[in-house]
Order: C-alpha cells, then sequence, then structure tokens
C-alpha cells in the first residue's frame, strides 16, 4: 500500500516513558515493555509490531485480548472506549535474533547482539508506536551473560549478567539500540565546551583494538568541530561506538550509542585505503552530527527524511572541508552527486528531496535525500550569506529542540532569522528532476550580456516544472587569465533571465558556476580554448577542475562517435603536468578521465543513444593517446610522488598517492603494467597496493598479484571485499560477467553479508561496458543473485535494483534484455514489498 504525505495525523497519546527488559538468546530472546501513555486528543491506540511471538499483552495490569493484533497489517489496536486517559501499557513477546537475516530489528552478527531501528526496525522487537513524531525518555534493562551490554544513554548499573541503561532524552524508537557481546573497547575521554567530562568508547572484537584508533581520533575531532562551527554540545555522560560486520547501509546514530559498519571503524595503513580513512572520518562525523540535526531535532514522519540527511551531510561535508582540503572535497562531492543523484533524477526512480509518497521507506534513503538535500542546504547558504545561515542554525536549535519536524519548519527558520520569502526557494524540496541552465553570450562596446534559461524534464508523476531560484556564482577571467571580476552570486528566479557586466576592456571568458553553486546542468557555447584558458587560470578550484573536465568529456564523446578528438585536452594537460607538484590531489583530479558512465549519461542527455563498447574503446584509446604524449611527465612525477616517511592518512599524504596513482594508470598502459607489478610487490600500504593490483588486473597479468593478495589477507574480510570488488571492476569489459560468475561459486563467497555480495555485484555493475554487456549476461546474472538474496535481505536487494535505473537510455536490444531481467524478479513468488517497489518502478518506464 502507498503512504502519502497528506495522510499524516498526529498520534492521540503521548508517551511519559517507555521500559523495556530484554533477556537476550539467540532463537528464543524475550522482550517485556512497560509504556506510560497519556491521552492528547480522542483515538484509538494503535501500535506496530512484526514478526512477534506475542506472549502477553495488559493495560493497567488487566490482560488484553490477543484478538485485537491485525497480524497481516503488523497493528494492535484498541479501541478509544477501552482506554483511560492515562494508562500503562505492557507487553510480553518473543523474538529470534538468529533467524533475523535482514538485519532489520534485533539480529546477530558474528555473534554479537545487535540492533537497526531505522527506519521502521523497532517494530520487529516489540508492540510499540514506530514513528519518529512519538518521543520517549527509555529506561532498558539487559539480561545476557554476554561481558559488554550496552543501549543508549547513560549506564544505571552494570553488574554481570545484567545492565541499566537510561536515556534522559527523549526519542522516538527509530533511535534505540541495543549491543551484547564479546566486545573490546578502545577508550578516550573528551571534556565538552561547558567543561562535561564524557567518557568514550570504540567497541570492537577482540583483536581488531588496533585498528580503531583512527575511529576514535576522528570522534574526537568531530566534537571539538560541532562546538566550534555549530556552538553544539555533547549531551550525556558517555558515547559509545560499535562496529559490527553485518549491516544494511553504512552507520547508524543511535543515541548515545551509534552502530557501524565495521568497514567504516577499522583500519591500518596495510588494509585500508586513503579513500578508507576519508570516509571513516566522514561518516564517524556524520553519525555524531545527527546527535542535534536527527536526534535532539528529529523528523516528525518519514517523508521529511532529508530534515535530518540532508543537513546532516552538509555538516559532515562542511567537516571534511575543514579536516582536509576544500576545493579537493568540493569536487568530490560533485563528482559523487553527479554519478549518482544526476543518475537517480534522470531516470524511472527520479523523486524530490522530499517525497510525498512511497510503498517502502527504505527506499528512500537514496543520492537525492541525502546528497541533493546537503546542496539545497548549501545554495541556501550561499545565497543569505554565512552570518544569516549560523543566525538560522542557531534559531533552529532554539526553537525546535526536542521536537519533531518537517520542511516547513525549517524553511520558516530561514525566512524567520532572514526576514526573506522562501516560497519559491521551497521548490527545491518538493520538486524532482535536474534543472538544465543555459547561457548564451553577447558582446558589444566593452559589455558582456548573459541571457540564461533553465528548463527542468518532466518527471514521474510531476509534468510540469516552475521555474526555480539558481544561485549561479560566476568570475570573469580576461583574456590574458587575469581574473577581472571576482565570484559574484547572480539570483535566477525567471525561466529565463539577462545579466550585463559593462566597462570591460577586452571580451572575457565566464568562469560559470563557480564551487559549483547550484545542482544543475550547464549548457553554453563555450570553445576548446576557452576552456583551456580556464583550466590554466581560474582562480576557483571547482571551476578549473570543470573546465578540464569538460575538454575532455569532449574529446572523448567525439570519439566514441568515430571523430578526432580529445586533442587540445592532451596539450592542456600538459600544464597541469607541470604545475602538479605543487597541488598533487587536484593535479590528480584533473588527470582523471570522465568515467564510462559519466560519458553515456552524457550522450543520452543530448538525445542519443550511448553505445557501451564505443565509449569503453574511445576512453582507452584517450588513455593511451595522454600517456604517449606526455609518458616522461608522468613517469618523473611517479616517481617524484614515491613515499617519503611513514604512511599518513591525511590530505597531504592521500594528495600525493593520488597523483602517484593518476600516473601509474597511464603509464601502465606503455610499461605493460611493469610499474604496477613493482608497485605491487613492495608497497607497504593498501592504498598503493589496491591501486597497483587494479591496474594489473587492467593489464591482464593480475594471476600472482591476486593469488598473493588472497593468501596475505584471506582472514580479513574487509581487505577481501577489496579483492572481490576489484576483479569484475577491473576485468576487460568481455570477461566481467565471466569473472563475476567465478567468483559467485567460490566457498568464501558469503553472500548474505551485505559488504561481500555488494564488492562483488558493485564491481560488475560499476564496470559500464562489463554490465551492459549486448548479450544481456550482466542484466541475468544480476537479477538471478536479487532473486535469491530478497527472501534473506530484502534491503541490500532492493537497493542494488538501481543498477538497472538507466536501461531506457540504450538501444534496443539491451532494453528488451534488461526488461526481461525485471521482469523475471517481479513474477518471483513472495517478492518483497521493498524489490518490488524497486522494480515496478524502474519498469514503468522500459
Ligand atoms: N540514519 C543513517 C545515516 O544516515 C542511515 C540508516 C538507514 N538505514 C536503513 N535501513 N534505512 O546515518
Ligand atoms: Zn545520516
Amino acid at each position: 500500500a502507498t503512504q502519502y504525505l497528506s495522510d499524516w495525523r498526529p498520534f492521540p497519546f503521548e508517551i511519559l516513558e517507555t521500559r523495556l527488559e530484554f533477556r537476550l538468546d539467540p532463537n528464543a530472546t524475550r522482550v517485556r515493555s512497560q509504556i506510560d501513555f497519556r491521552r492528547l486528543e480522542q483515538g484509538d491506540l494503535v501500535l506496530d509490531g512484526v514478526g512477534l511471538k506475542t506472549l502477553s499483552l495488559a493495560i493497567n495490569g488487566q490482560a488484553l485480548d490477543l484478538s485485537l493484533i491485525r497480524e497481516a497489517e503488523g497493528k494492535l489496536i484498541v479501541p478509544a472506549v477501552s482506554l483511560p486517559d492515562s494508562f500503562t501499557f505492557e507487553a510480553e513477546v518473543q523474538i529470534d535474533p538468529e533467524a533475523n537475516t535482514a538485519l532489520e530489528g534485533l539480529y546477530l552478527s558474528g555473534g554479537i547482539f545487535c540492533t537497526q531501528c531505522e527506519a521502521e526496525g523497532f517494530r520487529h522487537i516489540t508492540w510499540y508506536p514506530d514513528r519518529p513524531d512519538v518521543m520517549a525518555p527509555f529506561t532498558v534493562t539487559v539480561h545476557s551473560d554476554m561481558p559488554v551490554l550496552l543501549s543508549n544513554g547513560n549506564p544505571v548499573s552494570v553488574e554481570s549478567g545484567k545492565a541499566v541503561w537510561q536515556d534522559p532524552w527523549k526519542k522516538p524508537a527509530y533511535l534505540f539500540a541495543l549491543v551484547a557481546g564479546d566486545l573490546r573497547a578502545i577508550p578516550d575521554s573528551f571534556t565538552t565546551m561547558s567543561g562535561k567530562h564524557v567518557d568514550l568508547n570504540v567497541w570492537v572484537r577482540p583483536g581488531d583494538e588496533p585498528r580503531a584508533g583512527y575511529a576514535m581520533e576522528s570522534l574526537i575531532r568531530s566534537m571539538k568541530w560541532d562546538e566550534e562551527a555549530y556552538g553544539r554540545e555533547y549531551d550525556l555522560d558517555v558515547f559509545n561506538i560499535v562496529a559490527v560486520d553485518d549491516f544494511n547501509m553504512g552507520a547508524m546514530e543511535n543515541k548515545g550509542l551509534n552502530i557501524f559498519n565495521s568497514k567504516l571503524v577499522l583500519a591500518t595503513a596495510e588494509t585500508a585505503t586513503d579513500g578508507d580513512y576519508e570516509r571513516i572520518e566522514g561518516v564517524i562525523g556524520h553519525e555524531y552530527f545527527h546527535n542535534w540535526t536527527g536526534n535532539r531535532i528529529t523528523c516528525r514522519d518519514w517523508f521529511q527524511l532529508c530534515l535530518k540527511e540532508g543537513l546532516t551531510v552538509f555538516r559532515d561535508q562542511q567537516f571534511t572541508s575543514d579536516m582536509r582540503s576544500a576545493a579537493v572535497k568540493r569536487i568530490h562531492d560533485v563528482q559523487t552527486l553527479r554519478a549518482r543523484q544526476f543518475r537517480e533524477d534522470a531516470g524511472p526512480l527520479s523523486h524530490p528531496p522530499r517525497p510525498d509518497h512511497y510503498q517502502e521507506i527504505n527506499n528512500f534513503y537514496t543520492a537525492t535525500v541525502y546528497e541533493k538535500g546537503a546542496e539545497v542546504i548549501g545554495m541556501l547558504k550561499r545565497l543569505i550569506g554565512d552570518d544569516q545561515y549560523r543566525k538560522a542554525l542557531d534559531l533552529y536549535f532554539d526553537r525546535h529542540d526536542g521536537q519533531a519536524c518537517t520542511i516547513e519548519d525549517w524553511i520558516k527558520v530561514f525566512e524567520d532569522a532572514t526576514c526573506r520569502d522562501l516560497t519559491q526557494f521551497k521548490r527545491w524540496y518538493t520538486d524532482a528532476g535536474t534543472p538544465r541552465l543555459s547561457m548564451t553570450e553577447k558582446w558589444a562596446d566593452g559589455a558582456l550580456t548573459l541571457d540564461f534559461a533553465q528548463h527542468t524534464a518532466a518527471t514521474p508523476g510531476q509534468p510540469d516544472k516552475p521555474a526555480r531560484v539558481i544561485p549561479v556564482a560566476l568570475g570573469l577571467i580576461g583574456p590574458n587569465g587575469d581574473e577581472v571580476l571576482p565570484t559574484t552570486v547572480l539570483e535566477m528566479t525567471e525561466g529565463q533571465q539577462s545579466f550585463r557586466f559593462d566597462g570591460l576592456g577586452a571580451r572575457p571568458v565566464v568562469s560559470l558556476l563557480r564551487g559549483f553553486s547550484a545542482p544543475v546542468t550547464v549548457a553554453r557555447e563555450v570553445t576548446a580554448d576557452e576552456q583551456a584558458l580556464l583550466l590554466a587560470h581560474d582562480t576557483d578550484p571547482y571551476a578549473r577542475w570543470q573546465a578540464g573536465h569538460d575538454l575532455a568529456l569532449d574529446g572523448l564523446i567525439a570519439r566514441s562517435n568515430g571523430d578526432e578528438g580529445g586533442a587540445e585536452f592532451i596539450r592542456a594537460i600538459g600544464g597541469v603536468l607541470d604545475d602538479a607538484e605543487a597541488d598533487p590531489a587536484f593535479a590528480a583530479l584533473c588527470l582523471a578521465l570522465p568515467g564510462d558512465e559519466e560519458i553515456a549519461t552524457t550522450i543520452a542527455a543530448s538525445g542519443t543513444v550511448p553505445d557501451p563498447d564505443a565509449i569503453h574503446a574511445a576512453r582507452r584509446a584517450l588513455t593511451l593517446d595522454i600517456a604517449k604524449a606526455h609518458s616522461d611527465a608522468l613517469s618523473r612525477l611517479y616517481d617524484a610522488m614515491a613515499p617519503r616517511g611513514p604512511y599518513q592518512p591525511n590530505a597531504d599524504g592521500s594528495g600525493r598517492r593520488s597523483l602517484r596513482l593518476a600516473c601509474l594508470a597511464y603509464l601502465s598502459r606503455l610499461d605493460n603494467a611493469g610499474r604496477a607489478a613493482a608497485l605491487f610487490a613492495e608497497a607497504e600500504n593498501m592504498t598503493e597496493r589496491q591501486g597497483a593490483l587494479e591496474q594489473l588486473i587492467a593489464a591482464g597479468r593480475d594471476q600472482q598479484a591476486l593469488a598473493a593478495f588472497e593468501a596475505e589477507f584471506r582472514d580479513n574480510r574487509l581487505v577481501m571485499d577489496k579483492w572481490f570488488m576489484v576483479q569484475p571492476l577491473r576485468a576487460a569489459s568481455d570477461q566481467a560477467v565471466a569473472r563475476a560468475t567465478e567468483l559467485a561459486k567460490r566457498a568464501d563467497f558469503d553472500w548474505k553479508n551485505p559488504n561481500r555480495f555488494r564488492a562483488l555485484i558493485a564491481g560488475l555493475t560499476s564496470n559500464h561496458a562489463g554490465f551492459h554487456a549486448a548479450d544481456g549476461s550482466g542484466y541475468d546474472f544480476l537479477a538471478d543473485w536479487l532473486m535469491r538474496l530478497d527472501p534473506v535481505n530484502p534491503q541490500t536487494t532492493a537497493r542494488t535494483c538501481s543498477a538497472f535505473e538507466t536501461i531506457t537510455r540504450y538501444d534496443a536490444g539491451r532494453q528488451a534484455k534488461a526488461k526481461a531481467a525485471l521482469q523475471r524478479i517481479a513474477a518471483m513468488p513472495g517478492l518483497s514489498r521493498n524489490t518490488s517497489e524497486m522494480v515496478t518502478r524502474i519498469l514503468a518506464a522500459a
């Protein structure tokens, strides 16, 4: 059944306190609950529960009839007439954590009891109003012989076999957490800005302690940063983080007890890449920042998910910019947005940051809700300025602390703090689709006139797209490379609008959409010479990078059409190589060619059918030409970027390694991966090790290296995930499916573990020409595995369906094969609601 935003009604009761008592057992855990309700308005008591074995129900000690349970709907409905104004509801239920392979509710991961309750997992634990606008203080008692027993809030008493935890901050059930297991802590502490002492722990399995230090350092940096940047202080005596191996997503911000996918906690130089370290720091920050943006102020209903996620992503992006290189971070974020969100927005799964209907909320933890949700806040900040932004956020925390809010509340805070009308701006939250911003130039008598037009194509269910507010940051670069106009923000509010710049001596080049000031695609007339000028001289690092990137993209598209192309990029990259040592990370970004997927997206956006094989061949050919043209500079830089001193996972160190690996990718085409083989043998860190291995696979000389890697890391699940991922990812496109098929037969392809499943499957689906093999073998392979996983883990199955979201761009043959694969999934008896919704939405467009 579809849920609609417009159907939201307040819950007719408040909860004064929730008391839970767990007797843990792998197959028969008992959960006793006592919930103190008080009536706010007329209405039945409706509680949620799924898969519970209900042993008893009572109100004020009076047993309730179990026939009040409506099994099929997952509801327990107690009629209003039988309820006093205040009462205690009690239940005892039994659940089976070991059988819980969906990893939603209470489950076992490698012998550790743990929970995942967002979005609607708590109803798998006991009867409860499982909705985010019902908030309560919790007291939790855990009985278990596990050595470590954790829940939310502060410990009241911890003895062997029993622990009591009390969380004084009222919270919705989705923030509940419980962990019990044989765990070891990395302990530390933090003193907050008002002088409060907080005990910090990162809990891991025995033996993993040496790999948890970076997570702890990241936590301490996050706590400090949130005080300095947002004035937000932590509010409990303890903060615990637990790492588990089986987890559907990245991590979860449960109050005082964050639970993490172990890949976002555990790292050493030998086992984790620079990218892993950066993600660990960013996600530790993200979950910590949720304490204020998500927990103290939560969402009224799940349609408002981007209220907490967009804001918290925006905050974690700011944190990473401050900890590392702001320019590099911005470019990374734009790359991710384009690769995931623009792609989503251009296909059948397009939805606004605040959707107004869904079947399964877990299908809406998307790039649009998270990343576009963050971009929208970035636009708001750019429009009103940093001071007004801070003022608005202070008002938000002040006004809404302890509440469950909506996007309307959020917008109102900005309107009140800035005296601006944000009615039009709100469209960014309610309207789906990526606007296309086009610009044409007129030059006469020292005046440059820029004519802008915006257009957003129809998306599913939203045919009409009124104009949006678009902040267009731009600068002007004179023909000699000097900046003649520093960054200026134009506020576009109409469908078409012109802006004029007078008194210019010579015709400048427009540096457009600086800092990627709005999540739009750009269409403009620009010559290769102008792009080369921007790449050489723009003062805005994002715009500089974008100019080079567009130059490369133009060349690649020309080549994939069988024309000449790329000569200007090859020439321009010479300048980048000359300056590379001044900013290695930036140079590495400029050297990386657009991926096959991005080329296909760009071709499709221009109304042409992309040919995966032609695109792949064009990319390989341009890579080879660049390597030949610049072999000396590349080889000099490769040597210059060799490690100096011990591994440091910071911006400097990772910048040097990223440049070294960017050079290696080109040089491997000239030396048949000879340097890569040497690097694989001698590298002491995983960043270089994995980088070298990827080149060896691409060159088809990977056997020895793969065997050595496996022999060294066979007992390390996270490292073996990389081994499973890089093979289908880097294999030649005509071998990718065969390779994935072979790997899937291995005993250690533990597909019930989401990390392992994703490693292999996403490795293949990210190999563009490999996955979109013309014979449909990639589609069939994926469909087979989705059908196998769905009964076990619907959430991970449904997320993986998005690999099919681009099929309508391709030729009729590929489309027919993908469609047949999707129809096979759709026809599977007992298909989960999660997967069914995804497949139905994709098929609706096919
Ligand atoms: N709130 C978590 C985060 O963004 C994500 C958890 C979502 N989990 C899920 N099963 N939908 O940090
Ligand atoms: Zn989040």
